[in-house]
């Protein structure tokens, strides 16, 4: 399976929190991975990747060997560590970030790998770059039926800006700082996406943030205020947006939002007809 998205969309975090539910375990006769996650090495080789891998799965000679000795140990490896699932984060690794080249001989390297040891696979990576690396190697491609994306929020949909209203919620209690809620639920909603597009590493750095300004100027919650100043410093110049979003004219924060839940951004599907602004102005 591939699981791809923008950066910060939240997939590393998403599967190494399902990885630690199936930690690995010390049996009698040796040690037990039931899920192998590891990030891909930057910049890689076919014997770098190998190496990396073995040094993972906790061999002491990770390093030593032929490529051929390390691939044998790798898959002996796989096979007595009973692992049932392989997950392999920044797959995007496997562009060359100076050439911009896919590098082939790792991607066939992965995909006898997935032949000979018959244990699924789940790469994750930047959406496109997967994409790209799959597109050339067919033989690669063809072991990845099952294609995910996890989106960033959205409020095209009364649904789906009320999964972004309950993450929200879930967000204000993992910062341990409440939010005071001067605006209508819906205001504040539109406020938050605007400023952060609904991507989760952004709304967590802003409330972040946000929590630890509060707890310097001695504060109990997060104001309009500190969000605004946590956005100018932490958002405004990653996102090249107008500074205080929470504190500028509604009307204009709804017309920015128009813009973005148009189909011209690759975040909203095209079948998303209402925009941001016509979900809050119904309700
Ligand atoms: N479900 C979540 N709950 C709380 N915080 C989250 C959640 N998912 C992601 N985050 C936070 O968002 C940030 C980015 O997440 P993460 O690294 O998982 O994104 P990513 O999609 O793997 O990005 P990249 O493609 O750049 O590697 C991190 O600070 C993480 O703590
Ligand atoms: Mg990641």
């Amino acid at each position: 399976m591939v699981l791809e998205g923008m950066t910060g969309a939240g997939k590393s975090t998403l599967v190494q929190a399902y990885a630690a539910n199936f930690p690995r375990y010390e049996a009698e006769d040796g040690t037990r991975i039931p899920v192998f996650a590891l990030m891909t090495p930057s910049p890689i080789t076919v014997k770098g990747m190998a190496s990396h891998m073995l040094a993972e799965l906790g061999d002491p000679a990770a390093y030593r060997g032929t490529l051929q000795n390390m691939n044998a140990r790798l898959i002996h490896y796989l096979k007595v560590c009973e692992v049932e699932l392989v997950i392999l984060d920044d797959f995007q690794h496997l562009i060359d970030s100076e050439t911009n080249k896919i590098l082939a001989k790792v991607s066939d390297w992965l995909k006898v790998l997935i032949k000979e040891t018959g244990i699924p696979f789940l790469v994750i990576g930047i959406e496109d770059s997967v994409e790209r690396i799959l597109r050339a190697n067919q033989q690669l491609s063809r072991l990845f039926a099952v294609r995910e994306t996890l989106h960033p929020f959205s409020l095209a949909t009364e649904d789906e800006a009320k999964d972004f209203h309950r993450f929200l919620e879930f967000a204000e209690q993992a910062v341990k700082m409440p939010i005071q809620h001067d605006l209508s639920p819906d205001e504040f909603l539109a406020r938050m996406y605007f400023a952060t597009e609904g991507v989760v590493a952004n709304l967590m750095n802003l409330l972040r943030f946000a929590a630890l300004l509060a707890q310097k100027e001695g504060e109990a919650t997060l104001s309009l205020q500190l969000l605004d100043q946590a956005f100018n410093k932490r958002l405004q110049r990653h996102l090249i947006k107008p500074p205080n979003p929470f504190s500028t004219p509604l009307k204009n924060i709804l017309v920015g939002l128009q813009g973005k839940t148009s189909d011209s951004t690759s975040t909203v599907k095209k079948s998303r007809t209402k925009s941001a602004s016509e979900v809050l102005n119904t309700k």
